[in-house]
């Protein structure tokens, strides 16, 4: 008899057996953060935008998107398995551009899932079908925190492997290490994961030559890409830019990759839940057209059986902002204001580390890309940060530059240069006064 049903007594529940598990890492940091009453407290944790006021911002686009969508007036009834048409089409072209789509439709399987974690696990789930299995699964090390359980989860049966990705001395893309281990150890047909752009946690991506060497790294291995991506249009402020990889990727007939697309950062839509996954198959298979079909219907099926269909308002939203030519340059300027804002912080942070003569280089700041900057800070460093100075990021030392704000910056350079070179820079409560007015 197996061990639960040996536990199961008129006293005992089958659930004693049960580990305790772990919340998120930046969930249960974000709930110590918002039960710190000290007013000087910063969040540098959560992966969302604020505007330089801490808030939430309403990216105007889809504030317009919504008003000309008359919300009060719509139906709640279900999407179509395969998601909103005109949302699927939208995002296939925002993401490969118009080109490829025209060229390569009869090749494309899309599908509308519950945003990029959705597009994440269904990827995963239709990998471990047993006629389709790869060995392994190989991650960046480090990579987004919910990388490894999404693949746990979903796909128990493809090994999890880990090349390196990120040089901490140099505090930069450790690209001769990553090359290595997937020229030594990956398989034929393993899968492999790539950021497409903005890295997270390193906010570090490879160069467009070092891209091409990937692209044909995957070609000679035969394996299959999945591009996570999260952030395009909010690294660069452009959304053909942040799509490069993925873009040079497809002009590879036989490569087959999948991207898993989020619209939670670049169109502010995070609790919406909007996303896609695209699948490519072999545009050098005379059949192809067929496999693509075979594909999307899979998706769908399996779609069905985990969420049945994606969330309808936010896609409602997305279709709106993407399927009208004024509302799409509306946008393109909030990614710029999204993206610009957080460069003029990753500036302003540098600078003034540099006047306080902050033991150190802290270039790295300025050089990274997106949403976050791995500092370099140690676990020890990051637990006074949180503990003397109630700003919060990751043990890992990433912090959300999202949080840095015109009137923390200041206050948040003196803790680091505090924690760093162990002598105080003049911290007043003071020093940060003007976010707690
Ligand atoms: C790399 C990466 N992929 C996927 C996601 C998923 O985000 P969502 O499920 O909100 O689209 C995130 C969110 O932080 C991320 O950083």
């Amino acid at each position: 008899m197996d061990t639960a049903k040996a536990l199961i007594t008129a006293e005992q529940s089958r659930f004693s057996t049960l580990r305790p598990a772990q919340t998120d890492g930046p969930f249960a940091l974000d709930a110590a953060f918002r039960a710190d009453t000290d007013p000087r407290k910063v969040n540098l944790i959560i992966g969302a935008y604020r505007d330089d006021r801490e808030e939430p911002w309403h990216l105007p686009s889809v504030t317009e998107a919504k008003r000309r969508l008359k919300v009060e007036h719509s139906h709640h009834e279900y999407l179509p398995l395969q998601g909103s048409p005109k949302f699927v089409e939208a995002s296939r072209r925002v993401l490969f551009g118009p080109a490829i789509v025209q060229q390569q439709q009869p090749f494309l399987a899309s599908i509308q899932t519950v945003s990029g974690t959705g597009a994440n696990s269904l990827v995963a789930v239709f990998l471990e079908q047993e006629h389709l299995r790869p060995t392994n699964i190989w991650l960046p090390n480090p990579t987004w925190i919910n990388h490894a359980d999404i693949w746990k989860v979903n796909a128990p049966n493809v090994k999890m492997q880990w090349y390196p990705y990120y040089d901490d001395a140099k505090r930069e893309l450790d690209f001769g290490a990553m090359v290595e281990t997937l020229q030594r150890d990956c398989q034929e047909h393993d899968a492999i994961l790539l950021h497409a752009c903005a890295h997270n946690p390193t906010g570090r991506d490879p160069s467009q030559r070092q891209w091409r060497e990937l692209a044909q790294l995957c070609l000679k291995k035969r394996l299959f890409v999945i591009f996570d991506s999260a952030y395009q249009g909010f690294a660069s402020g452009d959304l053909d830019s942040d799509a490069w990889a993925i873009r040079h990727f497809v002009s590879y007939p036989s490569i087959e990759l999948a991207v898993c697309q989020s619209f939670s950062k670049n169109l502010g839509l995070y609790g919406e839940r909007v996303g896609a996954l695209h699948m490519m198959v072999s545009r050098s298979n005379p059949n192809g057209a067929n496999l693509a079909a075979a594909v999307q219907d899979n998706l769908i099926d399996l779609q069905r059986a985990c969420v049945s269909m994606a969330p309808l308002f936010g896609s409602r939203i997305a279709s709106e902002v993407l399927g009208n030519s004024d509302l799409e340059e509306m946008w393109k300027a909030d990614l710029s204001t999204m993206s610009g804002r957080i460069k003029a912080m990753r500036s302003a942070l540098h600078d003034e580390l540099l006047q306080l003569r902050t033991p150190g280089s802290w270039d790295h700041i300025t050089e990274q890309t997106g949403m976050f900057s791995y500092t370099g800070l140690s676990k020890e460093q990051v637990e006074e940060l949180q503990l003397k100075h109630h700003i919060y990021l990751l043990p890992t030392g990433r912090a959300s530059m999202c949080g840095v704000t015109s009137a923390n910056v200041s206050y948040i350079a003196r803790a680091i240069h505090e924690v760093v070179s162990g002598q105080p820079a003049g911290i007043s409560p003071e020093a940060n006064s003007i976010k707690c007015l």
